[in-house]
Order: structure tokens, then sequence, then C-alpha cells
């Protein structure tokens, strides 16, 4: 089925294949050649999905696009500060040929006019044996997600009528703007201007830019994070020349445009758009690439300073231990002090992106009620992605927390653990699940308030889960025919690939699974407390046994063989069947579980 986006663009396409405005570059003499008929539109999303109408996978040479590329290549190579001292990132609102160089300096009014752009090629390193065209190549490639090559062609029918290229290269070397041979830079700039690229090569250079550097279809990183933003604020303000100012007014995204007839234009964060069309506009951007863009702006609504969505609340739901507590069973005393005292322990489920505008409402809440509470948990369970500044704020917070003898928790953390942890919050106070946050937090709770370690409550077979629906009958047959078994803390009771010829049911002390990640790191997945049953995965379906289970103390367990089991089946099927439901309907709680936390995961 056809998706309405690519219809979005088909309209597009009608709408503007007819428009016959405009006229083929024809100072290089081989642009000339170009079809004026040739039009394709691309969008290429964040994450990698392509949308395409018309000849995009028609090749034609770059131009000018390329200069957008080659600034973040030589701000890699030269840094900021020695970039902005040799190219300035001012608009000019001067042709993209003019010799725009301010007077005194020689300094180029910003990178994507012509004189900017070659005082840009002549910053580029040479090393590694590699010239500057060829760094220049791989890193454009890198960005499209395939080998790009010049055309010799274009190259030598810009060279050869590029006189006005070389006097900008020799008054930027008269200013010592560049220190080398300008003839050898210009070049280049020639060639890099001549790379072949598509429609489609440009939607996805933009969607590397819209995705901080990192090429969606490659998942390469192509452009360092850091200078991302700094190309795509040149292209803002200079990418589309003379017009830069009405461009940003109507379309808002920055963009850069060739005398190729390409446009290449960026929603950060979202898209790359490339759109293809020889004949340009007085300015030397493509008649059509101009509507296009206009267009899909409006109907998209992709207008950068208009965002029409904003991200949802970050805080999704807040309670505290006086009314969810760990699933561990825990004694009287314990749970009463827990629904006295705990509001000191508080969980804060986050929802949606992490950045400036949404954590700070967050750390707004959590200032206020620190006085009041010892324990705070983030849960990040359905939290897609949380940027740096968010992690450093929420640092600093748990930071003044310490000092005030409070903490504060993480859990569903999944791969913003790092960020967390490179942002100074200690990786013991992350935790894999909201259950093993909130088990710490009443522990340390509980330790103050009450003498001694908290111990779960033994229980006796009729109380256990698995067998509730037992008759006392039915309870003295299994009391006869569950073996026991007793662990000390730290023993393991499962080993992760062993066959399973038993489960088991704990009546007192508790015992951890622990997932084996690469043959021995382990992650803890699940406390089991009294009067829960383990193991009957491996015990119903005969494969191997999937994880350890450790004693965290002392364990008393009765042993459910598969002998006894069996036996059952033929002697007692009522029983069996008792049983059988109530395996199920825990296996069922758990994938329950288990389904959330992947949701939570993959959002
Ligand atoms: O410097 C030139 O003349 C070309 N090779 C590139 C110019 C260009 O693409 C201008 N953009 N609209």
């Amino acid at each position: 089925m056809k998706s309405p986006v690519s219809r979005t663009l088909e309209a597009l396409h009608r709408r503007y294949a007819g428009l016959k405005e405009g006229q083929v570059a024809d100072y290089i003499p081989e642009l000339a050649k170009a079809n004026p008929d040739h039009f394709g539109i691309c969008i290429a999303t964040r994450d990698g999905q392509l949308y395409e109408v018309g000849n995009t996978r028609q090749k034609f040479t770059i131009q000018s696009i390329s200069k957008a590329f080659s600034y973040g290549l030589a701000l890699e190579d030269r840094g900021e500060d020695h970039m902005l001292a040799k190219i300035g990132v001012e608009p000019s609102g001067d042709a993209f040929n003019a010799i725009s160089l301010r007077p005194g300096t020689g300094v180029p009014f910003n990178p994507m006019i012509n004189a900017g752009a070659i005082a840009t090629c002549g910053q580029i390193l040479t090393h590694d044996g590699l010239s500057r065209i060829d760094r220049i190549r791989e890193y454009l490639s890198r960005c499209a997600g395939q080998s790009l090559s010049v055309d010799e062609q274009v190259y030598r029918s810009e060279s050869t009528t590029g006189h006005r290229n070389r006097a900008i290269g020799w008054m930027l070397r008269n200013f010592d703007i560049i220190e080398e041979d300008p003839e050898d830079i210009v070049e280049a700039y020639f060639q890099q201007c001549s790379l072949l690229v598509t429609c489609t090569d440009l939607a996805v250079m933009g969607a590397t830019l819209a995705n901080q550097g990192l090429n969606p279809l490659t998942g390469e990183r192509a452009i360092a994070h850091e200078y991302v933003d700094n190309v795509l604020g040149v292209m803002a303000s200079c990418g589309m020349y003379d017009w830069s100012g009405e461009w940003i007014y109507r379309v808002g995204l920055p963009a850069k445009s060739g005398v190729g007839g390409g446009i290449l234009a960026v929603l950060p964060g979202q898209l790359g758009i490339g759109v293809f069309s020889p004949p340009l506009d007085s300015q030397g951007n493509s008649v059509r690439g101009i509507r296009v863009c206009m267009d899909l702006a409006r109907e998209l609504a992709l207008h950068l300073f208009n965002p029409s969505a904003v991200p949802p609340p970050a805080l999704r739901r807040s309670y505290n231990a006086s009314q969810v507590n760990s699933r561990r069973r825990l004694p009287q005393e314990a749970l009463r002090m827990l629904r006295r005292f705990g509001e000191r322990i508080r969980v804060h489920e986050l929802q949606g992106p992490l950045l400036f505008s949404t954590i700070e409402p967050v750390i707004r809440v959590l200032v206020k009620q620190a006085p009041y509470c010892q324990h705070i948990i983030l849960n990040f369970a359905h939290v897609p992605a949380v940027d740096p500044v968010s992690a450093r704020l929420l640092a600093e917070f748990s930071q003044s927390l310490t000092d005030s003898d409070s903490n504060l928790h993480l859990c569903h953390a999944g791969s913003f653990a790092r960020t967390f942890m490179e942002a100074g919050i200690p990786a013991s106070r992350i935790f894999a699940t909201e259950d093993a946050a909130l088990e710490h937090c009443e522990d340390l709770l509980l330790g103050d308030l009450l003498d001694g370690p908290i111990e779960a409550p033994s229980v006796t077979l009729s109380a256990c889960h698995l067998f509730r629906d037992c008759s006392e009958t039915d309870i003295a047959l299994l009391e006869a025919g569950l073996q026991t078994m007793n662990f000390e803390a730290g023993e393991t009771i499962i080993h992760s690939g062993d066959s399973a010829d038993a489960m088991f049911i704990i009546l007192s002390g508790q015992a951890e699974v622990l997932l084996r990640v690469n043959g021995n790191h382990q992650q803890r997945l699940d406390v089991f407390s009294p009067g829960m049953s383990f193991g009957e995965m491996a015990f119903l379906d005969a494969s191997p046994r999937s994880a350890d289970v450790v004693a965290l103390t002392r364990v008393e367990c009765r042993v459910l063989s598969r002998e006894f089991f069996d036996r059952l089946g033929l002697e007692h099927t009522g029983l069996q069947a008792v049983i059988l439901r109530r395996m199920a309907l825990q296996l069922s709680e758990r994938l329950r579980h288990a389904n959330i936390e992947i949701g939570a995961l993959r959002s």
C-alpha cells in the first residue's frame, strides 16, 4: 500500500513538473547540458526511511551544496576558533560568486559563498597520504552513505572557465587567509563541486545532519556531533545566498543550494530533504526546488520556528512507598512502617524525550519535594531520549540531594545509564527495574526505622501461590511428596544451562534471578520471596535453565520433582490441573510484566 507521505510528494511533483521558469546554469559550459525536465524529490527521515518521487536516482553535480559539508570537515580539522578567525559566519547579502572579503583583513563573509568555500577548502588538512579532495570525497561519501565520485567533465569544464574563482583564490592568498598555493586549493574546490550525487543522496546527507551527524542508513558517524549545529547554523543564515533571509522566513529550514539544480534542506532532529531540478532563478537556486520546499514546509508544518508539536509533560505518574511497595513479601511491622513513613520514598515515572524544557518542570517538583523525602526514584521506562543537559541537571540535583543526606535513584535507564554515569550519577544508584530500586530504598528506610534487617516471614505450603487453590487433603499429599532443600546465602540454587527436572517453592528466605551477560557479568531480573515458586519454565518445556537463581539469605525450599508431578498426572489428575492452572497464571503475570518492560525499552 502506498504511504500518504509518498502521495504528498507525488502531488507536489505533479504540481511543479510543468513549471517552466528558470534557466539551467551555463556559466560552466558542461552544466548547460543538464536536462531541464529532470525533477526529483526525496525525504529521508532521521531513522533512515526514504520517500522519493521522480528522477531521484539521476546523478548531477553537487556544486555549492558541498560547501556545507567541507565546512564541517574543516571545523573537525581546525576547530571553531581557528575557522572563525579565517572565515566569518555573517550573511553577505551578495551573490554566490561575489568577491566578498572584509576590507582590511580579507576574511570572507561566510563559508557558503565561493570566497568562504575556497578559504574553507584551504583549511582542510592533507594527511595519511590523502589529498584535500580525497578527504572531502570520503567525508561527503560517509554523509551520503555511499562512495561518491568526481564528474571529470564538469570538473575540467569549470577548471577551464573558473577564472573568477581563481582570482578569489589569489585574493585569499594575498590576505594570508589561505597559506598554500591557491591554484591547488581552487582545483580541489572545483573537484568538490563536481562530486556526483543523486537527489536521494542529498536527502540522506540532510538526514545525517538531522541525526546529529550519524548517517541513518549506515549508522556510521559522518560528522562530529559537536560541529553539526555550526554547519546547520551557517546553512540557516547563509545557505541560500542573497535569498537566505526570505528563505528562512518562509521555509524555516537550514538549507543549501547548488547550481547543478540541487537543494538540500534539514529539519534538525527529524529529516533531510533533497530536491533536484536544474532550472535556476536569478540567485542561482533551483526554481522548482524552492517551490517544493516552500510547499513541503507549509503542508507538513516543518518550519523550525513554529513547531506544531510540543513534547508531552515529562512527569507521567507519581506515587510513594505508602501506596506502592516492592514485589517481595514484607513482615507486618515493616509494612506498617511503610504505610506510615512511605512518603519519604517517592517514585516518579517519566515519559517522552528529556530536554531542558521537559526536565525543568520535573526538577521544579523534585526540588520542592526534596525536604520531605529521603529517596527519590525516577523511572525512565517511557523515556525515549535523554539529552546531555537533562542528564547534567539531574546529576547536579542528585549531588545536592546527597549533600543533604537524601538520594536520587534511577531505574529502567537502559541505554541512558552510561549518559547518567558520565554526568556523575553513581552506578550504585542506577537499578534495572523499579522493583529493585524500591526494594533498595525500602531497605534503607526500614533500616533507619526498625532495629535490624527486614526479614520476609516464612510460610507454610498452603500459603504458597502455587498451592492456593489446594484442599487440605491436597496439601497433605504435597507435604508428603515434596522434598525439602536448604541453601545458604550466596549458594546457587539453579545454574543456567542445566537441564531441569524440578521446580522450587520458597518457604523461607529470598533468592534472586541473575541473568548472565557475556558469560559472567550478571544482571538481576527478579527476587523470589517466601510463597513464590521458580524454575517452572525449564520444568515445563524441558529446555535448559535460562538464568541462575542464587540464595540471597538462607533459603528453605520445597522441590516439586518431575517424577512426582507425573505421578500426580496419573493418580491425582484434579490436583495436577489445579497446580498447572496456578503455574499458567504465574507465568502469564510474569510475561505481562516482561511485555511492559520490553515495550518501554522499545518506545
Ligand atoms: O563556484 C562555482 O561557480 C560552482 N562550482 C559552485 C557554485 C554554486 O553551486 C552556486 N550555488 N548556487
